[in-house]
């Protein structure tokens, strides 16, 4: 009787024991058996119970039970805990023969990229870096480059005015010249190239309210209108090519005199005429002229002994030129997806 019971448990123990799907069944199973209150144990106390003939061989029986139950659940929990480890590293591992995540480098903007080639340019001419406030003295901004109140050139200027009296956010990087000449005191030879922001009152498909100026400012004595042209010139053919054409117009800015501005052949049609640069073949890209009499004696120089030359140039026209963009409100619009194009080195110093 007790042997077809036992045989049962037997039976019992072994598919509860292989069905377990944790650790924490297997240890039910386990407390279910052998556990204090566990079935094997209440049997094993109530021999006492049975008679001695009985005892032994129920005893005996029931100790072949608790040997297999142990043995059986010990080998289930061992392989369970390897697999439950195995699935944990499963869940955790990473493949380590993938690429990794490289950060977001950056990318200088084509504004800035532009920027330094023109400097690079002209240092190789023997020009240095001059730099002025972005918040200006009117003095500067107008009446030492011979704009008067109340002339009409002012309105050339769309000027931001601001609360500071007497200040404003300076319309061109001009002021740039002034300051250079009290600065170098006299001496000669002046040679310096000034970029910068520069800020106006207007905003439209080919105006921004902040953009960007290069100015540039060379005294010494005998300087002449061919040197203004040489020197541009050769900046035309560094920045946008040998076979790009120049030609200068005469034109009219009160610091300058003569003043003239400078065009270059347009990039979208090759001269031919087009849309861009409104049938004519030419793109304008500068103001300049020799410096007027009156601006050297503001700052400081003899017009008697000396003369020099100056250009102001917007950056961002030549930025759009080298890197074939067309709309300029591109370049403020900070949309990454736009930049990145322009970000591969070129081999050119700068760039
Ligand atoms: N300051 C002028 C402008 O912003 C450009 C210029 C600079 C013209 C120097 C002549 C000489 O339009």
């Amino acid at each position: 009787m007790n042997g077809e019971k036992f045989e049962g448990w037997r039976e019992d123990i072994t598919r509860q024991a292989l069905s377990a799907q944790s650790l924490t069944d297997l240890q039910s199973v386990r407390h279910h058996w052998l556990g204090r209150r566990g079935k094997i144990t209440e049997a094993m106390k109530e021999l006492a119970k049975l008679s001695l003939d009985d005892r032994r061989l129920v005893g005996k029986e029931l100790n072949f039970l608790r040997e297999h139950a142990t043995d059986l659940l010990n080998r289930c929990e061992k392989n369970m805990a390897l697999q439950e480890e195995s699935r944990q590293l499963e869940a955790e591992s990473y493949d380590m023969t993938l690429p990794g995540i490289w950060p977001g480098t950056g990318l200088l903007h084509p504004i800035t990229r532009t920027r330094r080639l023109i400097e690079d340019v002209f240092l190789r001419m023997g020009f240095s870096l001059e730099y002025g406030p972005e918040i200006e003295d009117e003095w500067y901004n107008f009446e030492a480059l011979n704009i008067p109140a109340n002339h009409p050139a002012r309105d050339m200027q769309d000027s931001f005015f601001i609360d500071l009296p007497g200040m404003v956010m300076r319309t061109h990087t001009s002021p740039v010249q002034i300051r250079a000449m009290q600065r170098y005191g006299g001496t000669l030879p002046v040679r310096i190239l000034a970029p910068g922001r520069a800020f106006r009152r207007d905003d439209d498909a080919t105006h921004v309210p902040m953009f960007f100026q290069v100015e540039a400012l060379v005294i010494d004595r005998g300087i002449s209108l061919a040197d203004l042209k040489g020197t541009l010139s050769t900046m035309a053919h560094e920045l946008l090519g040998d076979d790009v054409n120049t030609r200068f117009r005469p034109s009219y800015f009160p610091f300058t005199e003569p003043s003239m501005e400078m065009d270059v052949t347009c990039a979208s049609c090759r001269g031919e005429g087009c849309r861009v640069c409104k049938g004519t073949g030419w793109v304008e890209i500068l103001g300049s002229g020799m410096v007027h009499p009156q601006v050297l004696r503001n700052g400081g120089y003899d017009p008697e002994t000396v003369s020099g030359f100056a250009f102001g140039m917007g950056i961002e026209r030549v930025a759009m030129r080298i890197f074939g963009i067309d709309d300029l409100r591109l370049l403020y619009q900070n949309d990454m997806e736009f930049l990145s194009q322009f970000g591969s080195y070129t081999g050119r110093p700068g760039l």
